[in-house]
């Protein structure tokens, strides 16, 4: 999960290369460095810290290069320093290379270039890629066109891993080579200028045209040309693809923070999501083929994801079941792909992924395909790495997510999630059809509902500077609201530090509830009504020790000693996460803010995990 951008053109590379690092600094953010070609001789310019440190290192104003390449790192071989900071250099300094993704077999091919006569000067594994190239190069007696991208290849035949990489070379120096395996890489179209970044928001300022690798894909650009080659090294033919993002879904705009921005951008996104797929009787996906045979064949169903994603997944599996009568379990990726599953072709697998690019996903997902299942992926960004994998995808269509905390991304996932729901049920004809009816009455309302949520933050602003300094919080609910209250604490963990459980309601008394004494705050969300009143004596009980309770609710709730109550608008209970996780979301903002915290890029985090 760091983040790489690449210039070639005929502008001054470097403050191009440093501002697309700035817009991938929430994939890593420890260490930046730079590479630009200068007559001929590639200088490095790197260090420790934050990417607009770039600006301060001697020499940085006066590169005048038009090549070059850039990193933002997360560390994941050696700690956060000048020397492990990337471009790493190959012994000769004939070879600039910047790396996202890991190269697991970095330690034997070390020793084998050591006994070659190679040192090292960084612990990261990224540096054996210059110094192979290096060595491949120098072995290969044939002077052609070809040389530089046969010791890449070479090279790339060598690693074991996940990798993106940029290479410039005084060899070549008006040329560029990018590959990709299992880490995400885009190339941007221009008109005597090519740009190269981990993902879109990076460079989409200067173009909308964009080619998408495949892994082992070589691309081998110049100013005014992209030649593709597979790894036999036989050209290949791409097309590019236009992205209608706008360039300002990946900026702030008046907004503090993205979160904030982004957490306001849900009306939007629910809208877009949703899309044409309500317009007509049925709700349609022109994606997915299935048949009632087909669905009717199913046994299981899998939704296996990652964090938030994987929440959202909590949220949609009573829905399948309820509409669909097949069998549902939401699995975390990293566990899944090593419980080994019960799999086979009457599985259907589903994954969820704003990023489309964690590896655990990615990971699960091949060994379901493996197994003979059906693989559909959800995701938010066109061209992603799982969507050259799944053999179906869906998108959300919540734009850029830059904030390391999803938000958009989640209420867009539980809003596609309960169409697909629809969609199958619809098929199967298992459905009682006034309750899809009245589900798809009530997708419609999310943006207004969601809208007048966010018109009104007071109270929830207000809960935040009366809690900020507390150390422990708890959040509980029942059936869907025991997904959300998961959703709520990851939320509140990830960008205040404050430590928290997301907890069943009737599940605390049997041991958790040691932990409620004065004070501790409890967030209880209650949206169920055949649940309020068990919902309501779990409460009491913490009361009776002392919690301080926020509750969260669309149903006519008496306040019984809670410090808040925060109502939110009537919806149909399978969907009312998409309502109920707005409130917490401004809260964990708030609570962040109040602690004077990096809201968008918290401590230790990455916006996407592309390492296992
Ligand atoms: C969510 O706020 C976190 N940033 C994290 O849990 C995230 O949801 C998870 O890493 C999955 O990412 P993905 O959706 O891009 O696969």
């Amino acid at each position: 999960m760091c983040g790489i951008v690449g210039y070639i053109g005929y502008k001054k590379a470097s403050p191009i290369l440093i501002q697309g690092l700035t817009r991938l600094e929430y994939r890593g953010y420890d260490s930046a460095g730079i590479a630009v070609m200068e007559q001929n001789k590639i200088e490095v310019k790197k260090d420790k810290g934050r990417v607009n440190n770039l600006y301060k290192l001697d020499g940085v104003e006066e590169l005048k290069g038009t090549i070059g390449i850039a990193h933002t790192r997360w560390a994941t071989h050696g700690k956060p320093s000048k020397e492990n900071s990337h471009p790493h250099l190959d012994n000769d300094e004939q070879f600039a290379v910047v790396h996202n993704g890991i190269i697991e077999n970095y330690n034997e091919l070390k020793d084998d270039l050591i006994k070659e006569g190679y040192h090292f000067i960084s612990q990261t594994d990224t540096e054996v890629v210059p110094n192979l190239i290096n060595y491949y190069y120098k072995q290969d007696k044939q002077e052609d066109s070809l040389k530089l991208l046969r010791a890449v290849k070479n090279t790339c035949m060598k690693l074991k891993g996940s990798f993106a990489l940029e290479i410039i070379s005084s060899k070549e120096p008006e040329n560029m080579i990018v590959v990709r395996k299992d880490s995400p890489l885009v190339i941007g179209k221009g008109h005597g200028e090519n740009y190269i970044a981990s993902d879109i928001p990076a460079i989409l300022s200067y173009t909308k045209d964009f080619y998408f690798l495949n892994d082992y894909e070589f691309a081998y650009l110049s100013r005014d040309e992209v030649r593709f080659y597979d790894m036999e090294l036989n050209e290949i033919k791409k097309s590019t693809k236009s992205i209608e993002w706008d360039s300002q879904g990946a900026e702030k705009g008046e907004f503090e923070h993205f979160m904030l921005k982004e957490i306001y951008e849900q009306p939007r996104a629910i809208r877009e999501t949703i899309g044409t797929r309500l317009s007509n009787l049925k709700v349609s996906f022109d994606e997915l083929n299935f048949t009632k045979e087909y669905l009717e064949n199913i046994n299981r169903i899998y939704i296996v994801a990652c964090g938030t994603a994987m929440h959202a997944g909590i949220v949609s599996k009573n829905l399948f079941e309820k509409l669909c009568k097949i069998p549902v379990e939401v699995d975390i990726a990293s566990e899944f792909r090593y419980r080994n599953p019960l799999i086979d072709e009457k599985t259907l697998t589903i994954y969820i992924s704003q990023s489309g690019e964690t590896a655990d996903t990615i990971a699960a997902l091949k060994l379901a395909k493996e197994k003979g299942a059906k693989t559909l992926a959800i995701t938010n960004v066109i061209g992603s790495s799982i969507t050259r994998e799944a053999d179906y995808s869906i998108y959300t269509h919540a734009g850029p997510e830059i904030a390391v905390a999803s938000t958009k991304a989640y209420t867009s996932q539980v809003t596609i999630l309960a169409l697909i729901a629809i969609y199958c049920a619809e098929i199967l004809e298992r459905a009682d059809m006034n309750k899809i009816e009245a589900l798809k009455a009530d997708l419609l309302k999310l943006p207004t509902k969601v809208d007048e949520i966010l018109k009104d933050t007071t109270q929830i602003k207000k809960f935040a500077k009366k809690v900020y300094k507390e150390k422990d919080m708890f959040f509980l609910g029942r059936g869907v609201d025991y997904a959300v209250s998961l959703e709520g604490s990851l939320k509140l963990k990830e960008i205040s530090y404050i430590h928290s459980e997301g907890y069943a309601s009737g599940e605390l008394k049997h041991g958790p509830i040691a932990l409620i004494d004065t004070g501790v705050t409890v967030i209880a969300t209650i949206t169920d009504k055949e649940l309020v009143e068990k919902s309501i004596s779990n409460i009491q009980e913490v009361i009776t020790r002392g919690a301080k309770i926020l509750v969260i609710t669309n149903q006519n709730i008496e306040n019984k000693g809670f410090e808040t109550i925060i109502k939110i608008p009537q919806i149909s209970t399978e969907i009312s996460p998409v309502l109920s996780i707005v409130p917490l979301q401004i809260l964990a903002y708030y609570i962040s803010k109040e602690k004077g915290l990096d809201v968008d890029k918290p401590r230790n985090l990455a916006k996407s995990v592309t390492v296992e």
